[in-house]
């Protein structure tokens, strides 16, 4: 599972690093920064709480994804 954070909407609310801070960090100006940008086993939920939890929708947790996509045809 990936992590991303929309930075051009990310205004430091700060409620993921202190929600997961397992999984983001806050740069200098005090904006998000995933530490780890697949989440480690046992914190897909804490991924999941930091997404709904963004008030500006700036993180968007999603699938792994493929590396051999379009490969699985036969
Ligand atoms: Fe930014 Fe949302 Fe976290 S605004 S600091 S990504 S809670």
């Amino acid at each position: 599972m990936r992590i991303t954070v929309d930075q051009s909407r990310c205004q430091g609310h700060a409620l993921c690093a202190m929600h997961a801070p397992e999984l983001f960090d806050l740069d200098d100006g005090g904006h998000a920064v995933v530490v780890a940008d697949l989440v480690p086993g046992g914190l897909d939920e804490a991924a999941y709480m930091a997404e709904a939890g963004c008030p500006e929708e700036a993180i968007t947790v999603g699938p792994r994804r493929r590396a051999h996509a379009g490969q699985a045809r036969s």
